[in-house]
């Protein structure tokens, strides 16, 4: 079987990896890939949003199977797209995948069906958005409603922050059209979670539990990122916690969008505020989370080209899904500055001696090819992945990895998966 997996980053680098373990694999290709996925699959230089050339190339050598990482594709519709030319393609539907683009859509689709979450108001005038804001007073959230690259949430501890978000989102139009309507929530407290699940738009299958790391800095300290590091599984999310999410989340959400005529089907991803035993949905994601793929992937003991297939054809009912219980742990490398501004084609050492560790992978993100070498090109570099017997085994090798590796202005956070530690698992 031919499989063309769509993205560069280092979720689609673990879909790679475990892609290319099932006996059913032909050849991988990837677009526009990295240096890491070259070592499975032929890198395709065509971006992940040109639809057009991604379903030229799709038809041209046959491929049997797509699969699409991030959000950016699935917006656009290259589902639809691709099954209207006839071609098997894992993710949902442009309409489906409006769960992540459009936070408004959600947060009415969640008061409609009663599914847990912070009170909110959406505005397309700013004024009235304001307004809004100093009836309800701080701390609170203002979101744009778009896909903003994971950057459009300020969550504003006073009435003037969240004023000055307003004016940064529809005044100063910094996310584009995604910030022509806007979000205003209540800020929620609890401990954050991940919680993924293959549906296709019947059957819904909870995938282990994942938390990551958005804080820069040790000890969550700093500016968000798109994630330093990820582990597997999530002591938070207890048999009783994940009941619930499955009882009054996954399942009347997945039912909710079959309803309203947007048959999901793909990963659906719940973002999770868990405070004092229950849980309540930060946001949608119509995907796979990255870097909370490179775990997962390292825990999944099944076949995913059945998986993908009993989606598409909706028969999820009858693959088997089985995961190893040994955690998993992945600590990112990122480039100097980032999440600020930083450079690229920086040298990296050491990449042989630790993928040649036991229990270590490591998985790319931001990396490409020059004269034989592997250089920086991204501000996420690298998902160091360490699986282990215990949680303190899978750090210990995740960072075993780590310190094979350098590059200029390398930095990485110490703590991954220290709170899953602390709470003795
Ligand atoms: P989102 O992309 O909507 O998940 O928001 C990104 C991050 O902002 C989340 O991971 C939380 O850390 C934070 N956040 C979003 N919504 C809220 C909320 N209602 N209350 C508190 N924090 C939030
Ligand atoms: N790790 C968060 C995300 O993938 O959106």
């Amino acid at each position: 079987m031919n499989i063309l997996v769509v993205g560069g980053g280092g979720r689609e680098h673990a879909l790679v990896w475990k892609l290319s373990q099932s006996p059913r694999v032909g050849k991988i290709y990837a677009a526009p890939g990295n240096a890491g996925m070259a070592q499975l699959a032929e890198c395709v230089p065509v971006s992940s949003e040109d639809l057009a050339g991604l379903l030229n190339f799709a038809k041209s050598r046959k491929i049997d199977l797509t699969v699409v990482g991030p959000e950016g594709p699935l917006s656009l519709g290259i589902v639809d797209e691709f099954r209207k030319a006839g071609l098997r393609i894992f993710g949902p539907a442009r309409s489906a995948a409006e769960i992540e683009a459009n936070k408004a859509f959600t947060k009415d689709l969640m008061k409609k069906y009663g599914i847990p979450s912070a009170e909110y108001g959406s505005f397309t005038d700013r004024g009235q958005a304001e307004a809004y804001i100093r009836r309800q007073g701080a701390p609170i959230v203002v979101k744009a409603a778009g896909l903003a690259a994971g950057k459009g949430v300020i969550v504003a501890e006073t009435v003037e922050e969240a004023l000055d978000a307003v004016d940064l989102i529809m005044g100063k139009k910094a996310f584009g059209a995604a910030g022509d309507v806007v979000v205003v929530e209540e800020c929620l407290l609890g401990e954050e979670a991940s919680f993924m699940a293959f549906t296709d738009g019947k059957t819904v299958v909870p995938m282990v539990s994942s938390q990551d790391h958005k804080r820069v800095f040790d000890a969550d300290k700093g500016p968000n990122t798109g994630g330093m590091g990820a582990y597997s599984p999530a002591p938070i999310v207890t048999p009783e916690i994940e009941r619930q999410v499955m009882e009054k989340v996954m399942h009347p959400t997945v039912e909710a969008m079959a309803k309203e005529g947007r048959l999901f089907q793909g990963v659906l991803y719940a973002g999770l505020m868990i405070h004092n035993g229950q849980a309540k949905v930060l946001e949608f994601n119509a995907r796979f989370g990255d870097p909370e793929t490179q775990p997962i992937m390292a825990r999944l003991d099944s076949d995913l080209i059945d998986i993908f297939e009993g989606i598409i054809d909706g028969k999820l009912d009858s693959v088997p899904i089985h995961w190893k219980k040994d955690p998993a742990v992945c600590v990112v490398m990122a480039s100097g500055g980032y999440p600020g501004t930083y450079a690229k084609g920086k040298e990296i050492h050491g990449l042989d001696k630790a993928a040649g560790l036991n229990n270590v992978m490591v998985f790319h993100s931001g990396t490409a090819g020059r004269n034989g070498a592997v250089v920086t090109d991204g501000g996420r570099v690298l998902g160091v992945t360490g699986l282990g017997p215990t949680v303190a085994a899978a750090i210990e090798a995740a960072y075993s990895g780590v310190k094979e590796i350098s590059f200029e202005g390398a930095h990485y956070r110490r703590d991954i998966g220290a709170r899953a530690l602390e709470r003795g698992v």
